[in-house]
């Protein structure tokens, strides 16, 4: 199981670091849950020196796809490395929706980090329109084949994979469980088709949007839900905390 933060652009660098101490206070020793935060870049390495010593690890919410370059105001894999980050989220639908990610950007940053030693969170998910149209599936089917295209995975530790529907994330909707349960489904299935069911049996698969304390423990009871990646309940550690509590 793993449980992750996102904290979005919200936080400053004295509240991220009161609200990294306060996580790392009511998460505890969270036992077989891996338990990662998400602050925003500017605060990753103040952040870093207050997780370093416990059970909780630190992740970037996006990053560039070269390793270093004239790319103004971009932050490289081997940068977020040099300030303690063992994650990246990539391809998550902000990134998508506001600033034009594509499955092919998407791809050539799982690529960067893995070559730099960073986990990648990839996110997938579709719009409200799309599942009222009855092409979700065909939707996350394309953005997984195009993101994990010429991917290999020797350790199904080092891929994570977020199932994430546009229209539940911040607006206080959840997946049902069920619908929860059908996409990750097919997702394990299509990372079985690309990596053979024991690996795909491996590979973590979050499910995000409007996870809360009051919802989290039927999410997770599914089979295929493996964690969550958490939005606004991540910024109150309590709730967190609570959510932590339900994966395990
Ligand atoms: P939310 O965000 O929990 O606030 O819906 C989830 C996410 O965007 O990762």
């Amino acid at each position: 199981m793993l449980v992750a933060g996102n904290w979005k652009m919200f936080t400053d660098l004295i509240t991220a670091r009161s609200l990294a101490k306060e996580v790392v206070e009511a998460v505890g020793s969270p036992g077989d849950v891996n338990v990662v935060v998400c602050p925003p870049a500017i605060s990753l390495h103040a952040i870093s020196e207050i997780v370093r010593t416990t059970p909780v690890g630190l992740g970037a919410q996006n990053m560039h796809e070269e390793a270093n370059g004239a790319f103004t105001g971009e932050i490289s894999a081997p940068m977020l490395r040099s300030v303690g980050c063992q994650y990246v989220i990539l391809g998550h639908s902000e990134r998508r929706q506001y600033f034009g990610e594509t499955d092919r950007g998407v791809n050539m940053k799982i690529l960067q980090a893995h070559g730099h030693d960073l986990l990648p969170i990839v996110c997938v998910g579709e719009a409200l329109d799309q599942r009222k149209s009855g092409r979700a599936e065909e939707v996350v089917r394309k953005q997984i084949d195009g993101a994990l295209e010429g991917i290999a995975v020797d350790d199904p530790a080092l891929l994570v994979i977020a199932y994430e529907p546009v229209w539940a994330i911040g607006t206080g909707e959840t997946a049902t469980p069920q619908q929860a349960q059908e996409m990750h489904a097919l997702i394990r299935s299509l990372l079985a088709d690309r990596y053979g069911e024991n690996k795909a049996s491996e590979i973590e698969i979050l499910y995000g949007g409007s996870v809360k304390p009051h919802n989290a423990v039927e999410l997770f009871g599914q089979r295929d839900v493996t964690g969550g990646l958490i939005g606004g309940a991540s910024l109150k550690a309590e709730d967190f905390a609570a959510i932590v509590q339900a994966a395990q």
